[in-house]
């Protein structure tokens, strides 16, 4: 054991596993590094920090989370450039948006030095574990739980801040064809769709399985009320190309703010490009197929960073999006890459050094 200056309690792994694993076959998700930072909140606090080794958790089968799904989570990636530096991008944007899904769930907030110092701290220890390379990264998974055992439908008096490290290769989306939602809503007004939340998660896998079992991979969401409007394209925002405009539609309560997004619309106007925050219509897409003003759909997320969607299914019809030469989506991705791997000018301050 041994303590940081922060009073971070530090419990080393004995051994690292490092060695058992493929880095160049991993599945997402699936391999954990050495280490994971846990504080717990209890009687009105957080505890202090512990980073120990990556290990199961004893939790009550009553403990609130499995009944009532008080559960937030972010994710968000370190890189390494050629030189050794590790990177994260934005992480503040993540930092002030798990606190924003905590407030909804109705969970304590986490403090920022906690956070950000927990963050480093644990990213030191690890960071054997981030390759080199483009496309190569660590997924950061920060999450907080009730962990108060008891089956009383009410919020927790206590909680369990983690967070654990999962390295990833390049996340290739596949070809990506999309139904656009009909019947079943991810969000609705007044709820916690804007939420990282887990529940906004699980509800998703029913209807998009359905979407697969028709052939396509993802669900584009709607607005739940007139199922006019698009919203998001399965787990990422959505943008959409007509003539050489860009189209995304506004954040609300029924949509996640996403890093990828804002930073897309950033480069975008960095570039000249001319872009609408408004609300969109589905059936502009099918008017945009019918004049071929529709070029480009694509949706934006840490986990892919740009993943350009080829057709979508509406009403029975498929629609198949032209190839295009310069589209957006490649550039966005390369732009946008380039800065998270310290390999251009980060004009916009976006990259944050952990070592
Ligand atoms: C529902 C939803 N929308 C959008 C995004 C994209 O957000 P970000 O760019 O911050 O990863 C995510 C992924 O985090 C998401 O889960």
């Amino acid at each position: 054991m041994e303590t940081t200056l922060k009073n971070f309690v530090i419990e080393k792994a004995a051994t690292s596993r490092i060695g058992e694993v493929n880095f160049e076959n991993l599945s997402f998700g699936s391999v954990f590094t050495d280490h994971m930072l846990v504080c717990d909140y209890k009687d009105g606090q957080w505890g202090t920090p512990h980073i120990m080794p990556y290990q199961e958790l004893p939790i009550a089968p009553s403990a609130r989370v499995f009944h009532y799904g008080q559960a937030v989570f972010e994710g968000m990636k370190a890189y390494k450039d050629d030189e050794g530096g590790v990177w994260l991008f934005r992480p503040d944007e993540n930092f002030k948006r798990i606190n924003r899904s905590s407030v909804r769930m109705e969970m304590p907030e986490f403090p920022e030095e906690y956070f950000f110092e927990g963050l480093k701290t644990l990213l030191k220890l690890d960071q054997e574990w981030i390759k080199p390379g483009l496309g190569n990264s660590l997924y950061v998974r920060p999450f907080c739980i009730a962990t108060h055992a008891g089956i009383l439908a009410s919020p927790a008096d206590e909680y369990r801040f983690m967070i654990i490290l999962s390295p990833a290769q390049a996340y290739y989306g596949g070809e990506v064809r999309v139904k656009i939602a009909e019947k079943f809503s991810r969000a609705a007004d007044g709820g916690f769709g804007y939420a990282k939340a887990a529940g906004n998660y699980a509800g998703q896998f029913y209807p998009t399985r359905l979407a697969k079992e028709e052939g396509f991979q993802q669900v584009i969401w709607t607005d739940a009320n007139t199922h006019e409007y698009l919203e998001e394209a399965g787990t990422m925002n959505i943008f959409v190309r007509m003539g050489d405009t860009l189209l995304t539609c506004p954040v609300s309560d029924r949509i996640l703010d996403g890093v990828t997004r804002k930073s897309v619309l950033a480069i975008a106007e960095d570039e000249g490009i001319e872009v609408e925050v408004r609300p969109i219509k589905v059936s502009e897409l099918i008017e945009g197929m019918k004049n071929k003003q529709l070029k480009e759909l694509f949706g934006s997320g840490t986990a892919a960073v740009i993943n350009p969607i080829l057709g979508f299914g509406y009403k029975g019809q498929q629609y198949e999006l032209p190839k295009i030469d310069d589209d957006y989506a490649t550039r966005f991705k390369e732009r946008l890459t380039a800065i998270q791997y310290n390999k251009a000018e980060d004009k916009f301050g976006w990259r944050y050094k952990v070592l």
